[in-house]
């Protein structure tokens, strides 16, 4: 029975309740629904860190009610990828979900998300075509029907996803509209270590060495950033990057790009909010991250080939 399921989990301290079924999911969001109690969904595949806890911090402060999912979707992995090394600990994540206020875990297995004939794929075009939609065929199909399948399970008035997928969350808020879900999508800045480092699952990857390495990632976002603003033509300036992110120790880069904020078409020319994303690879680990790319208040005066000094910037740069 789904209400055996969907127990609370025994533990010292008072249990956060788990649901595994999407039948216990929906009447715990009905009945606060019912008390006029407004909900918050965050998805998220587990092994939690500060920046998954930062969107629980969010969500609680903009609904009553705190769902997080824990699911790690195998279709969103391709065959080499590391869909069966991924970090997996429920109890360690049900601890950290306890004390951020969480108010319910919904920890589904793989059958109740795909049961047997489950055949629909959510394919939201263009903007999951390029960039990681290159790199990772088929990623964002698995992101996109999983995604569309929690929104609609949880009937949630909001849900939160990190900027840290940049990529991702334009799928995501594409897909919301596209399909008229009515959940309303935020995005939550980059949560990053003292070096810059943006926080990730797979940073856990990292040998000691290469996780020395790893923040020049986010140096570079900044350094590109600055350059472009500064008005170095936007080609030179991310190849420029992309020497410094292989020089500092990458194995390989598999884009760094310069792109408008929303629809991810390549931006030659800095005029109009753009984003740099980037993707690298450390070793066995691949690693993404993003920056703001906003034009300056003020025309660039004409490139000279040397950056320009004594210049005011505005902050940011990259978050
Ligand atoms: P996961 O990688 O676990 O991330 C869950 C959420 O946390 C995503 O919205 C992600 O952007 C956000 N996040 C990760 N690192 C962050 C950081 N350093 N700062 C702020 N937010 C961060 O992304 C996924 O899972 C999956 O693709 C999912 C959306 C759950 C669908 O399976």
């Amino acid at each position: 029975m789904a209400g055996l399921d969907d127990r609370a989990m025994a533990t010292r301290a008072p249990a956060l309740k788990t649901v595994r079924t999407v039948a216990g999911l929906r009447r715990a969001v009905a009945a606060w629904h019912q008390h006029r109690d407004t909900v918050a969904l965050v998805p998220t595949m587990g092994a939690l860190h500060a920046g998954h806890l930062a969107l629980v911090a969010r969500a609680k402060r903009l609904a009553d009610r705190v769902v997080v999912s824990l699911f790690v979707n195998p279709a969103q992995f391709g065959p080499h990828e590391d869909f069966a090394r991924y970090p997996r600990d429920e109890a360690a994540d049900r601890a950290k979900l306890r004390a951020a206020g969480a108010d319910l875990l919904y920890a589904p297995p793989v059958a109740e998300i795909y049961p047997p004939g489950f055949a629909t794929t959510v394919s939201v075009g263009a903007l999951a075509e390029r960039l990681d939609g290159i790199h990772r065929p088929g990623h964002f199909a698995g992101v996109a029907t999983v995604v569309a399948k929690l929104l609609i399970e949880a009937g949630a008035d909001i849900a939160c996803f990190g900027e840290k997928d940049y990529q991702q969350l334009q799928v995501i808020k594409r897909l919301a509209r596209d399909l008229d879900i009515p959940t309303r999508i935020l995005g939550v800045p980059t949560v990053r270590e003292r070096d810059g480092l943006a926080l990730s699952s797979r940073n856990a990857y990292l040998s000691a060495a290469e996780r020395a390495v790893a923040p020049i990632l986010h140096r570079v976002l900044i350094g590109t950033g600055a350059r472009i603003r500064e008005g170095m033509p936007v080609d030179e300036a991310l190849a420029r990057g992309t020497d410094a992110i292989t020089g500092a120790g990458f194995r390989a880069v598999d884009y760094l790009a310069a792109v408008d904020a929303a629809t991810l078409e390549p931006l030659a020319r800095l005029d109009r909010p753009g984003r740099l994303l980037v993707a690298a690879w450390l070793g066995r680990t691949r690693l993404i991250d993003n920056g703001r790319l906003t034009p300056s208040s003020r025309a660039p005066a004409p490139y000279n080939g040397r950056p320009r000094s004594g210049t005011r910037r505005r902050a940011g740069s990259s978050r």
